[in-house]
């Protein structure tokens, strides 16, 4: 859950160093720092704080070098201290190091590391690591022979990132589970956590695998395997983002930007591969069991995609929170896990997949980072295309991963012979409508969904309530509020409330009903209904509806009207507007919208 970066260059690299945490700065924002190789010594500053205010304070670029790495932390070992931010060095302060990830046994190793003398400044596990080669480093006086003895001591989690005063050409790095990429410049080479890390510099890059470490020079690498120590020779990724993609483009946030930007994402998403679409429906097809799996977000994802594979395909895929898939998926060679992941990265994601794949099970992936663990890891991949997401809170990519699955539900409804082709085409008719939609959405309501947030934006607890497929979408509305705005939202279905949460309802409870269009007449009603049940205990009703008469007037306090739609965009549109309600609701309150407090964009522990 933090940032790493480093340059092998061959000029001053103080400015494109600090670029590169700040374009990694999403994955970790509560310290940072950067370790230089100056002529005389290796340099380290760092503080807590932003990297914007940790620069002010400490002016990160200033030391003069061309071999340098860097950090943007969120803290898992010691809390958030400048002691405990990285990078760290070495007792004699000869090495240097970064690191992404976590060390398990870093316990056993400090407390033979002070037996041995070692002082240590930090309560990080990390620092275990600077020590440890150290340690290693005297008796054959050779830098990558007591770097890779100390990785293989390592137990956990880690892409590490070391500089020294022996060498001092070199950038030494290593990955275990947690992300490390190469770039490849023009005189100069770069790693990172991610391609952002050096996009406005190259497209060219080398991913690392588990289990393999780089040396770095400014105008060559090699790659070897920890442990067999043999050369590993790697294609060279084209990264298909650039770098005004990642930038704010004149929005204030990255999340209004992303918000912004779905339209077009719903156009890539229905552009994907249909040759991918078609292999994945083929593999639903063919296996016993199937699970939508992911994590916050893209849980509810899941479970959106669920009623889709019920409703259109016939087929019931269960949808598993990742970190709890251990415990509850039943997986062996016939059973199909899809995995949906805009990083790419999350632990709890990866980590179910490789306990199905090691149940003998296929694994699928929907992800949006090229090159991440997730993606390369599964046995068939879908890159959704949605374009670097780097608000922490997640939008663009969520609805187009739900785009891209409402497209297998429907290739799988075919084959299952639940639709015809005509039906088939038809649904995707509406589906090429709605990006129209949002966008009048985004041109026509903005203002006033701006209007309706600042004005309840004192309000502190909400009740997000839909059923069938608005209940999912109720749910990861609800995420968003607490996310950005730090304001409790508790999402559930709307028949649920009479047994037992009806009992909270009074004038000071708020709740957001989230109205399919009356076109299914049933759930329309029992929405309906559950709107009465609020009102008669004098609940306080925020109805999002498709403009249709016949009793929500009477029932809404407050509505938000949306342009008609088929049922099957009509939750999309719902969504789109409980970002913006929690956007501005956020705004208004003053928060960090990009950034909030504890979070981070990829979590990469357990
Ligand atoms: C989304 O707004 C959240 N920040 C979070 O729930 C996120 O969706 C989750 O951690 C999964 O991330 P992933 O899509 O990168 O796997």
């Amino acid at each position: 859950m933090c940032g790493i970066s480093g340059i092998a260059g061959s000029k001053n690299i103080g400015v494109p160093l600090l670029e590169s945490i700040k374009h990694l700065e999403y994955r970790g924002y509560d310290s940072c720092g950067v370790a230089i190789m100056t002529p005389y010594h290796i340099e380290v500053r760092k503080n807590i704080g932003y990297v914007d205010e940790v620069n002010e304070r400490e002016k990160l670029s200033e030391p003069q070098g061309e071999i340098g790495i860097a950090h943007t932390r969120w803290a898992t070992h010691g809390g958030v201290t400048k002691e405990n931010t990285h990078p760290h060095l070495s007792c004699n302060k000869d090495f240097a190091v970064v690191h992404n990830g976590i060390i398990s046994n870093y316990m056993e190793i400090k407390k033979w590391l002070i037996g041995e003398g070692h002082k240590f400044h930090s309560e990080t596990d990390t620092e275990v690591i600077v020590h440890l080669i150290e340690k290693y480093f005297p008796a054959s006086k050779d830098v990558e022979n007591a770097f890779v003895m100390a990785i293989k001591q390592l137990e956990g989690t880690y892409a590490i990132a070391m500089i020294t005063t022996n060498e001092k050409d070199k950038i030494f790095c290593a990955k275990r589970e947690s992300p490390l990429v190469i770039g490849l410049g023009d005189g100069a080479n770069y790693i990172g956590s991610d391609f952002n890390a050096f996009i406005d510099y190259t497209k060219n890059a080398v991913v690392l695998d588990d289990d393999e470490y780089a040396v770095i020079l400014r105008d060559r690498y090699f790659i070897k395997n920890t442990f067999s120590g043999d050369i590993v020779r790697k294609k060279i990724t084209q990264i298909n983002w650039d770098s005004d993609m990642a930038k704010k483009g004149g929005y204030p946030h990255y999340m209004l930007k992303e918000i912004y930007e779905q339209p077009q994402c719903v156009i890539n998403a229905m552009q994907v591969d249909k040759g991918l679409i078609r292999k994945l429906s083929e593999m639903i097809m063919e296996s016993n069991r199937v699970y939508l799996i992911g994590a916050g977000t893209t849980y509810y994802v899941s479970l959106f995609s669920e009623y889709n594979f019920s409703s259109i395909a016939g087929i019931f895929t269960p949808a598993i929170s990742s970190d709890e898939f251990k415990n509850l998926g039943e997986v062996d060679k016939d059973s199909l896990v899809i995995a949906i992941s805009q990083s790419g990265e999350t632990y709890d994601t990866l980590n179910a997949l490789k306990f199905a794949k090691s149940r003998g099970a296929k694994t699928s992936a929907i992800v949006n980072v090229m090159g991440s663990s997730i993606a390369r890891f599964a046995d068939h991949t879908i890159m959704q295309g949605s374009g670097p997401e780097i608000c922490v809170i997640s939008t663009k990519a969520a609805l187009s991963q739900m785009i891209i699955l409402l497209m297998v539900a429907l290739e799988v409804g075919v084959i299952n012979k639940k639709l015809t082709i005509k039906n088939k085409n038809e649904i995707e008719r509406n589906i090429s409508m709605l990006p129209e939609l949002i966008q009048k959405i985004l041109n026509e309501k903005s203002g006033f969904i701006h209007t309706i947030a600042y004005k309840f934006s004192h309000i502190n607890n909400w009740l997000y309530l839909g059923r069938g497929k608005y209940y999912p979408i109720a749910l990861e509305s609800s995420l968003k509020m607490k996310e950005v705005a730090y304001i409790h939202a508790e999402g559930m279905p709307a028949g649920f409330l009479k047994h037992g949460t009806i009992a909270l309802i009074d004038e000071k409870l708020y709740s957001i009903i989230f109205m399919p269009p009356k076109s299914n007449e049933e759930l329309y009603n029992l929405s309906l209904g559950s709107a009465e049940e609020i009102k008669a205990r004098k609940g306080f009703i925020i109805g999002f509806h498709f403009g249709e008469k016949g009793g929500v007037e009477r029932l809404f306090n407050e509505e938000i009207i949306l342009p008609k739609a088929q049922e099957v965009i009509a939750p999309f549109l719902e969504l789109v507007v409980a970002q913006l309600f929690a956007y501005f609701t956020a705004v208004a309150l003053k928060r960090n919208i990009d950034k909030p407090r504890s979070l981070a964009k990829s979590v990469t522990v357990a």
